[in-house]
């Protein structure tokens, strides 16, 4: 017996289902490539598992561009996450999955980290609950690291934690979380393009100047203040990148547009969300309308032919049983 990824082993020892769900998350959030995450209230995918015997089976993917991901255990973000937390928690059997996918892959709205941190953290539950959430996260990054062409827990981390998180240091790994204003409205625009992390990243350029250096330690340094005081202003001025979103911009057609629109539609700053292409917009809850943003932005897509979907949102819980 053992978690053996490569095995797909037939069942002869079933256990209760157990379903989670794992949100959506914004990434980079401007200055803080790799390092900030934002945490979603929705959309979600969600996943159930079982115990198996051993090894690994994926026995349904549904819903959102579910057409192109692998139910091959060896190359799915669920299964290898979850591989990775029986594996540290030394389990003796393997799990059944069934995934339904309520966030696009290739959308920069953090999939590949929802399904990875949903598998870690549903493997803890059937585990027990041995892993500290920070092991739990690393499980994750794993996952993220196989799949996306680079690790970076700045998906993950939300996703497990909830809120807005920060990881100070991935050698040695420390990540702290902060509650975010509770009035911090999000809307989330994503355009029908495919963006794959893995060639977002292979756009970005390898160094960058102490001008810009000092640019994005200065507005990274506010934003955490904004989160942690809860200044709505602060965060909007802050949420600037000088280095990643301009190497990207040319991944999501009408990118320029839609975040003028967003602005002048009442959001504080909008941003390209994570490795792109979605477009990410940060209002103020108590003062403007999400659904006046979401619609400007849909507009600016519809009068080029284009589809673009919707959510307005607000910061979330992270992963959880339901
Ligand atoms: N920080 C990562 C990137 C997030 O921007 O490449 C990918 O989802």
């Amino acid at each position: 017996m053992g978690s053996g990824i490569g095995k797909q082993d037939s069942i002869s020892m079933s256990d209760e289902w157990v379903k989670i769900a794992a949100p959506a998350t914004t990434s980079n959030i401007g200055p803080g490539f790799d390092t900030f995450g934002l945490a979603m209230s929705e959309p979600c995918d969600i996943i159930e598992g079982r115990r198996i015997d051993s090894g690994f089976r994926i026995t349904e993917i549904s819903g959102s561009g579910s057409d192109g991901i692998p139910t091959d255990p060896r190359v799915n973000s669920v299964s290898i996450a979850a591989e990775q937390v029986l594996k540290r928690c030394g389990a003796d059997f393997g799990m059944e999955l069934r995934i339904k996918k309520g966030i696009r892959p290739c959308s920069g709205m953090g999939s590949s980290g929802a399904s990875a941190a949903g598998g870690a953290y549903l493997a803890n539950i059937l585990c027990g609950e041995k892993l500290s959430s920070t092991e739990v996260i690393l499980c994750a990054a794993h996952a993220e690291d196989v799949i996306s062409g680079g690790l970076h827990a700045d998906n993950v981390a939300p996703c497990i934690l909830g809120g807005f998180t920060i990881i100070r240091s991935y050698e040695p790994f420390e990540v702290i979380r902060i509650e975010p204003p509770k009035d911090l409205g999000m809307v989330v625009a994503l355009p029908d393009v495919m963006v794959a992390t893995s060639d977002s990243r292979k756009v970005l350029p390898e160094e960058v100047s102490v001008k810009k250096l000092v640019f994005h330690v200065g507005n990274a340094s506010t934003l955490v203040y904004g989160m942690m005081t809860g200044d709505l202003g602060m965060i909007g001025r802050s949420v600037k990148d000088a280095v990643f979103e301009p190497a990207r911009a040319r991944l999501v057609p009408y990118l320029k547009e839609a975040e003028k629109e967003a602005m002048s539609n009442g959001a504080l700053v909008s941003f390209l969300g994570g490795s792109g292409p979605c477009i990410m917009s940060f209002y103020d809850g108590n003062t403007k309308i999400g659904d006046n943003i979401a619609e400007s932005i849909k507009a600016i897509y519809a009068d080029n032919n284009m589809k673009c979907d919707t959510w307005v949102t607000k910061p979330g819980i992270g992963c959880k049983r339901i």
